[in-house]
């Protein structure tokens, strides 16, 4: 079975259980401050795990393109991957533990679907801890389905609890599955999971718990089931492969570079092959989203660039002569054709793919030389201290991974934390810093995301009406705490009283205490109501829309706050071009006055 076939007979399983197909949502989330990147199906879905009802019902099943830049530093083994195809189900209130694990294992076993062999399953089931108890049920389960005591481990939270980390939102325990993948019918009675020769495959989230912003675990409104199936192992152990790189998607972008290197891997260089492999794949799907980003030096930008950058910097130590060829480009073409049928916006956005990693690979290309000379400078005095690390960051654009990895391979250290310092002086990024930029980027959510995205709306309509263009629509929204980001197409800078005028039409509807209310429909209805959408977006059948008051109505997931008396006053911070046709507004909330 490849890749592919799995995906389908995962999809086909979980319809027979009566769940409704949605669609990967983008990698780039809108409206969720807590993380840069989609990490998991459940992210877009975290308003209907809190009791929302979701338009296609309570049970629903994906495949969703996942990011996790907090397993950067695993990439070059034999099972990561940054970038990732999760398939996915899930239950809304519905069922709960017992069929969720029985129809794991149907799935997994069962002659008629994947046919895996039990004797080579292990799972493991959460220990128990001050905010939730041992997971007797879940283990009870996998035993009655016939899994032996010895092959279940019962872990802490850090390994069998899935859900917000330092956060707020829903969370419970999980039950993970793993395989043996050697392929030597030897695997051990007894599950240790600490042998890495077990490989997780899927992971049964139990989502019972609201973590709060004091950090209690309180009881959901309803008990919900959140899945994930890793798609890259999964293929691998049905093909009785060792390493997730051989299954045949990943193994044709790894050709791909052993070409354009011409350098065969062997086991001194694999590391940077799969490097390049996980890197180059990510920024293509990045470049390539719904809300696909440029390299820049924030946020998701930024996490771009250095992709690209630290793929640049191991293709030369592959040997290859970057002048020669725009190799970024090469493998990107390779992604493109091999997932484009699966996700055709990869298809729609080439171009705007290839130009963008082509700017970025000669940018780089100018500095990288240079960079690598003066590295090697420094590294002869025997020792990089902060100051330095940050000039070869400032004047020739290494990502500070790259300045690790070079340093490491001088035996040498640098102070990531002092760097850190010593780039946060110099930047006027967001508080959450440069390590967590890359690490995912944990922020607290808030009443204050879900006020501005209310304001999102609101500011939308106003730009329609001032500017009297009703063909504006929005191209792309980030919210955090402090404020909202807003793209839109126009053509023009705004002047000083158009800006005013804004704010006040926002303002206006803030005063005038309008109730915002959530309705269901099948995306056509909502587009002949003349609900806005998203530039974009690909749109399910059944959607659900906001209005507030009559003043505004758009195609929405939510959440959103129930009274615009709750907003405060609305104030633009900034106006500027993003890309020609394209504008860009930041804007907060204050309290009235
Ligand atoms: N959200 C869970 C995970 O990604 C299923 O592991």
């Amino acid at each position: 079975m490849n890749r592919k076939q799995l995906i389908d007979t995962y999809i086909a399983f979980f319809k027979e259980k009566g769940h409704a197909v949605i669609h990967s949502a983008p990698l780039i989330p809108e409206h969720d401050p807590t993380v840069l990147f989609t990490t998991a199906g459940m992210h877009p879905l975290v308003p209907f795990l809190m009791g929302q009802k979701h338009p296609l019902g309570k049970r629903l099943v994906n495949v969703q393109k996942c990011i996790r830049t907090q397993d950067i530093d695993e990439v070059g083994d034999e099972t990561h991957t940054t970038f990732f195809e999760m398939l996915g189900n899930w239950s809304l209130g519905d069922y709960f533990k017992k069929d969720a694990i029985a129809w794991s294992w149907e799935f997994l076993t069962s002659k008629h679907w994947l046919g895996l062999d039990p004797k080579r399953l292990a799972v493991s089931c959460f220990a128990g801890d001050d905010d939730a108890p041992r997971d007797d049920d879940a283990a009870n389960v996998w035993m009655s389905l016939g899994v032996p005591k010895e092959r279940i481990a019962y872990l802490l939270k850090s390994d069998n609890w899935w859900g917000p980390a330092g956060s707020t939102g829903p969370c419970g325990p999980d039950t993970e599955m793993f395989y043996w993948a050697p392929n030597d019918d030897h695997a051990p009675k007894k599950f240790d999971p600490k042998d890495t020769r077990w490989v997780e495959i899927w992971n049964d989230v139990f989502m019972q718990y609201n973590k709060t912003n004091g950090g209690k675990y309180e009881p959901l409104a309803h008990k919900n089931v959140d899945t994930g199936l890793g798609v890259e192992r999964v293929t691998m152990v049905l093909q009785g492969k060792t390493n997730i790189f051989e299954i045949e998607e990943l193994k044709n972008i790894l050709t791909k570079v052993a070409e354009i290197t011409n350098t065969q891997p062997t086991p001194e260089n694999i590391r940077s092959f799969r490097i390049i492999v996980d890197h180059m794949r990510a920024a293509t799907f990045i470049l390539g989203d719904e809300r696909g980003v440029a390299p820049s030096n924030v946020d998701q930008g930024y996490v771009l660039r250095r992709y690209i950058r630290r793929s640049l910097r191991h293709l030369r130590l592959l040997g290859m002569d970057l002048s020669k060829m725009n190799a970024c480009e090469e493998i990107a073409k390779v992604v493109i054709e091999l997932f484009q049928a699966d996700y055709p916006i990869l298809h729609d956005r080439r171009t705007f793919i290839i130009e963008e990693l082509r700017r970025e690979e000669e940018k780089f290309q100018r500095t990288l030389d240079k960079g690598l000379k003066e590295f090697d400078r420094i590294a002869k005095l025997g020792k990089i201290d902060a100051q330095q690390a940050f000039l070869l960051y400032q004047s020739y654009g290494f990502p500070i991974e790259v300045i690790q990895e070079l340093a490491q391979e001088k035996r040498m250290r640098v102070d990531v934390e002092a760097f850190q310092k010593e780039y946060e002086k110099h930047q006027e990024l967001s508080r959450r810093g440069a390590e967590q930029h890359f690490k995912g980027g944990l922020a607290d959510a808030s009443d204050a995301t879900v006020k501005l995205h209310t304001a999102t709306h609101l500011l939308g309509e106003a730009l329609r009406r001032v500017l009297k263009n009703p063909s504006i629509r929005q191209k792309g929204s980030n919210i955090t705490t402090e404020r909202l980001r807003y793209d839109f197409n126009f053509d023009r800078k705004l002047t000083a009283e158009e800006i005013r005028g804004v704010e006040a039409e926002v303002n206006k509807h803030i005063k005038e205490h309008l109730d915002v209310q959530r309705h269901e429909m099948t995306l056509h209805e909502a587009l002949h109501s003349g609900a806005q959408s998203e530039f974009g977006t690909r749109y399910p059948d059944q959607v659900s829309v906001y209005t507030v008051g009559s003043f505004s109505k758009e195609i929405c997931g939510g959440p959103h706050v129930a009274n615009t008396k709750e907003l405060g006053r609305f104030k633009i911070l900034k106006e500027e071009a993003v890309s020609a046709g394209v504008r860009r507004i930041k804007a907060t909330l204050e309290a009235a006055s």
